[in-house]
Formats: structure tokens, sequence, C-alpha cells
């Protein structure tokens, strides 16, 4: 039996070490294991943790082993290298499919009733294998896809327009990754029209500053790993978000990714999209209006992740 109050964190690089720490904070959690090639890293990440545990609220945090899984009702995977500068996401394929095919074998002879949430990249293409490889139902397999994106975007527009980021309602949908895009046609400030509040807020050139902004968005982790060598923190408060949608029961709507059958005419494949996340995991798709352009837009990025899978295949 699992129970959803102990989760696991299998790898603890920066990312997974970030992850567990924002867990911990969370008051979420009663247990976390964290599982790592490198035992003594794991050892050291969850006594570190542990020596804050007093400012903040009960949580045991271990290190352990695949049988410490055992019991956890949700598993973040944060196995797998990094990117290095300049390097994509995609490019990363190569060496962590074979890592993560490693973790989901090693998983799913102790646990086959979590909820796993991929952090590794390329995410999206790592959430379908993960899912292929467990055989867990699709809604139990899902990755943070462009959750991050997403808050990365509302960011950057809540400080354009001098507004609290969490009023800036918008998406980036599709790959976490180079082909994403964002969602212009439904954004808008808490109901008001996007377009009217840039004027309001003296833009006179949207459009230029939409684009700019959604480049910025897209090339961000190329522009921190340019400076400090990885991206953790972003990411760890958006795993936190996940988790606490999922044990919560939130019924929230998050771009998380996950195989997504016949919506925005997408089949079989995992990709970004507004989804309900709740104690089932990935609970519902949300088929939200999208322009002409938009909608061909996702579906190249569909394409870009088809034929990464397609590779993977053959
Ligand atoms: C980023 C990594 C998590 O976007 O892909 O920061």
């Amino acid at each position: 039996m699992t129970n959803i109050q102990k989760c696991g964190v299998i790898g603890v690089g920066f990312v997974g070490a970030t992850c567990a720490y924002t867990l911990a904070v969370s008051g979420l959690f009663s247990d976390l294991v964290l599982v790592d090639m490198n035992r003594d890293k794991a050892i050291g990440e969850a006594a570190d943790i542990n020596h804050g545990v007093a400012f903040s609220k009960p949580c045991r945090v271990v290190a352990g082993d695949y049988a410490d899984l055992a019991e956890c009702g949700l598993i973040i995977i944060a196995a797998g290298a990094n990117q290095k500068p300049g390097e994509s996401r995609l490019e990363l394929l190569g060496r962590n499919k074979g890592i993560l095919s490693s973790v989901i074998a090693q998983l799913t002879a102790v646990n086959r009733e979590a909820i796993l949430l991929v952090v590794s990249n390329p995410v999206d293409v790592l959430t379908c294998l993960a899912q292929q490889l467990s055989g867990f139902p699709a809604g139990r397999v899902l990755g943070s896809g462009t959750v991050l994106d997403t808050a990365r975007l509302k960011y950057l527009l809540g400080q354009r327009l001098g507004v609290d980021s969490r009023n800036v309602h918008a998406f980036i949908i599709g790959e976490h990754g180079d082909s994403e895009l964002a969602v212009w046609s439904s954004a808008n400030i808490s109901g008001a029209d996007l377009d009217d509040y840039c004027r309001i807020a003296g833009i006179t050139k949207p459009a230029d500053e939409l684009s700019r902004i959604y480049e910025h968005v897209r090339d961000a982790a190329y522009q921190i790993i340019d400076s400090k060598g990885a991206t953790y923190y972003g990411i760890g408060m958006a795993v936190r978000r996940i988790a606490e949608a999922i044990v919560r029961n939130e019924h929230s709507v998050l771009p998380i990714t996950s195989m997504i059958y016949g919506h925005y005419g997408v089949d079989g494949i995992c990709l970004g999209v507004p989804t309900i996340v709740g104690r089932n995991g990935a609970e519902a798709v949300l088929d939200i209006p999208l322009s002409e352009e938009e909608l061909a837009q996702l579906q190249r990025s569909a394409n870009t992740m088809r034929e990464m899978i397609d590779k993977l295949d053959g």
C-alpha cells in the first residue's frame, strides 16, 4: 500500500536536491526518501535538509534505496544529465533514456501504485517513455511540462505590466523546450484583455514586446545555464506546486505534460497543455481555445516530439 504523505525523489543532483528541499519545507509530506546512485550524496542532502526541519514542519528525510520507495505515493524522477551551455534539452535524450529505463525497471519492481512525476529532460519524451516502460495508467505518469515556462511568462509579464504575476492568466504550452509557444489569444490580466492592458501600461508596440517576452521565456534556461551552470530553484518551486495539487487533491489547472489522446489533434505523445491535476494525477486534459496559428504551432511542437519518440522506438 502506498501513502501519499510519503514522497520519493530519485536523483539528487542540483534539481532533485532542490526539489527535496522545496518538498520538505512545503509541509505536504511526513516522509521523503532520497535515492541516488551516489549514496553518500543522498545521505548528505538528507542530513542538510533534516537540520532545518526544526524551522519548518515535521518531515523525516532519509537516504534510501529503491526498496525504501515501496510505500511512496508520489515519486519525483530527477535522475539524469543536465544541459551543458548551448546544449538543447532534446540533445540530452541519448544520455537520459538509458538512465530513465534503469530507474523505471528498479522502481516498478517495488512499487506499481505511485504517481510518477518526471522532471529530467527532455521531460516530454521521458514522460512518454516512463509511461510506456512502467505500463502505469496514463494519468499516473506526468512530467513538469511547461509549468515552469508558464511561471516565467507570468513573472516577466507581471514585471513589464506592473501587476502581481498571479493575476496574469496565460500559458506556455507544447514541448518544454525550443518548440514551445505562448497562448496569447486568451491571455488576460484577471479578465482584462492583454492588449488593452498593454495600452494602459503605455506599451506602444505590444506585438513586438510580447514576442520578446516569449523569446526570453523560451531561452531562459540557456541564459541561466550560461551564467551559473544549471537551473534548479525555479523547477524546484514548480515541482512543489505540482505536488501540492496532487496531495491536496486540488483539481488545479497546470500545464503539466502527460499522454494526450485526441486533444488538439495530438495522439499518443506527451506535451505540456493545461490539465486538471489532483489525487489521481493528470485527471483531464483541457481543450482551451487556440487561434489557428497557435494550433498549428502546437501541432508542429507535437511533430517534433513524435520524431524523437519514433527514433527511440526505431
Ligand atoms: C529549465 C529546466 C528545468 O527550464 O529545463 O529550467
